[in-house]
């Protein structure tokens, strides 16, 4: 995952009292505005509701019970991380848990196609590094996506040269030339603290080094290795544990001499040809305009992906499944996308928003699920301030009874955010995600509230997990699963069957 964010409120705010006239009316025409956000510009409240909220409401609870009755998200997601595993962009794996999930959703009697991606296939192949100096052990490692092999297929010996930032780096430069650097950076937040993965080896490239192992992008470490995207270098580069990269700064303190031998095979392939999955149920007055939510089936090659992010990929199918077996006819089209190559380069995104881009305007709002599918308090989404008014509506009246329709913070997800690029309204599940750490909880305070990179993740049992060989679905709670999909398709069919498309700036 990579949550985004645009939080400009004020600007928000000016657009929409610039746009008060537009805005009145259309409020009036969907008698949809909380009283509190009325009362805040001075207007009267408007008589007349023509939404018919005992309806919404009733069709709220049936799906509700509907998704609390059955363990089928659960079910799915472990029969697909089990049977095939890891879903490295460019594995057959991928593709064989794409073909069996097109079986499963045309088996629900669902509406399913395929279109086509390009997508970039690296593969890791053998790797390993060894300490030396001052003592033999086996450092566990995760080579980078997108990092190049040792050179000339060869291991590499190296001294090791610990740095704990970028300024560090540039401040020892005459220090890194020829060694390994390894970077010790203490986790901020996942948004902030992920550049060293991205960057340490461009950075340390240009100083000299011959490689480089970042310490795992994570708030607390079992002896995990948590791997992820890097920029492209020259040199190759591996993630490390926390433990290792902390003892290595130990020992350089004290003097000691760290030696390293690196063996890494990486390497990348041309790219493969791949698809996105979409599935929809076809609206019945306006088929044409859409609902839009989403999650990515692609993962690292070491991780299941149970939560990053094949949780979110099949709530979202859950969510359209429960709508089409209760019969439900929304009356704009839901659809679902389950995206292919979020992991590296994003490619099932750009190639979704690229071919839909005539839908943008047609488009009430895209909501992604992919940073965990703990238990739901509702949606995040970056919208006009009178689409907000009409969502935090929504999730009072049909949500509240289970807790998932609080409307917070303005982040969504990287598969959404080429959509809000071009214009649609776009949200992210928000997920209760302290089953680790000391949350405090306050939703307000959770990972998500909109400041990503904060240090909210630091107490995110999601990033425990993130890329690492422990995203199994073990970790997963069935009723937990099921109260996101609730949330999921709840938001989805009341959003579809609105008056209008919600209202942009
Ligand atoms: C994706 O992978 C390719 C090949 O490994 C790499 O060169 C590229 O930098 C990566 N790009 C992104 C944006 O992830
Ligand atoms: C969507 O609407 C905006 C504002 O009216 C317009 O500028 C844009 O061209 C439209 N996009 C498409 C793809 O029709
Ligand atoms: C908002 O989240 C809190 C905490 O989870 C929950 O108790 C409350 O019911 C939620 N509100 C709505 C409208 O769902
Ligand atoms: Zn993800």
């Amino acid at each position: 995952m990579f949550p985004h964010t645009s939080d400009n409120g004020a600007q928000a705010h000016r657009r929409a009292c610039a746009m008060l006239g537009f805005w009145q009316f259309l409020c009036l025409a969907t008698g949809f505005v909380a009283a509190s956000e009325w009362n805040q510009l001075g207007l009267a409240l408007p008589s007349a509701e023509k939404w018919d909220r005992v309806r919404a409401k009733s069709d709220a609870d049936v799906i509700i019970k509907k998704a609390f009755s059955t363990s089928t998200v659960y079910e799915r997601l472990a029969y697909l991380t089990d049977t095939f595993g890891p879903r490295l962009s460019g594995s057959t794996a991928l593709e064989s848990a794409l073909d069996w999930t097109k079986a499963q959703i045309e088996k629900d009697g669902i509406k399913v196609y395929e279109e086509p991606v390009k997508i970039p296939s690296w593969v890791r192949g053998r790797e390993y590094a060894t300490l030396l100096s001052p003592r033999t052990k086996d450092i566990r490692i995760a080579g980078l996506g997108g990092s190049i092999s040792t050179p000339d297929g060869k291991p590499l010996v190296a001294k090791a040269f610990v740095v704990t930032s970028f300024d560090d780096l540039d401040k020892n430069s005459h220090q890194a030339k020829g060694r390994i650097v390894v970077f010790n950076v203490e986790f901020e937040g996942y948004g902030t603290t992920v550049d060293y993965r991205e960057n340490a080896a461009g950075r340390a490239e240009k100083h000299g080094a011959v490689a480089v192992l970042v310490r795992s992008i994570a708030p607390y470490g079992l002896q995990t290795v948590h791997t992820g995207v890097m920029n492209e270098a020259g040199i190759p580069a591996a993630a490390i544990t926390l433990e290792d990269a902390k003892r290595f700064e130990r020992m350089q303190k004290r003097g000691q001499d760290v030696v390293i031998e690196l063996y890494m095979e990486a390497h990348t392939l041309p790219d493969r040809l791949s698809r996105n999955l979409i599935l929809e149920i076809p609206g019945s007055e306006k088929p044409e305009e859409l609902v839009v939510i989403g999650g990515h089936m692609d993962s690292w090659d070491i991780a299941d992906g149970a939560m990053d992010d094949g949780g979110g990929a099949f709530v979202s199918w859950e969510a359209i499944r429960l709508i089409h077996e209760l019969g439900l006819k929304p009356k704009r089209t839901v659809r679902a996308v389950l995206f292919v190559n979020e992991e590296n380069g994003s490619k099932g995104a750009i190639a979704y928003a690229k071919e839909h881009e005539h839908e943008a305007n047609l488009t009430s709002i895209a909501i992604e699920s992919d940073i965990g599918t703990f238990t739901p308090f509702g949606i995040s989404v970056t919208c006009s301030k009178a689409a907000k008014a009409i969502l935090t509506d929504l999730g009072q009246q049909l949500l509240s009874g289970i807790g998932s329709g609080n409307v917070s913070g303005t982040e969504y997800g990287e598969d959404v955010s080429y959509l809000y690029d071009q214009g649609v309204p776009a949200g992210s599940l928000q997920v209760l995600d302290f089953r680790v750490g000391n949350h405090d909880n306050n939703p307000c305070k959770g990972f998500g509230d909109g400041v990503s990179g904060g240090t909210d993740s630091s107490r995110s049992a999601y990033f425990w997990y993130h890329h690492t060989e422990a995203d199994t679905v073990d970790k997963l709670d069935p009723e937990q699963l099921q109260h996101c999909a609730a949330t999921m398709a709840v938001w989805t069919y009341s959003v579809a069957n609105l008056d209008s498309l919600l209202p942009r700036d």
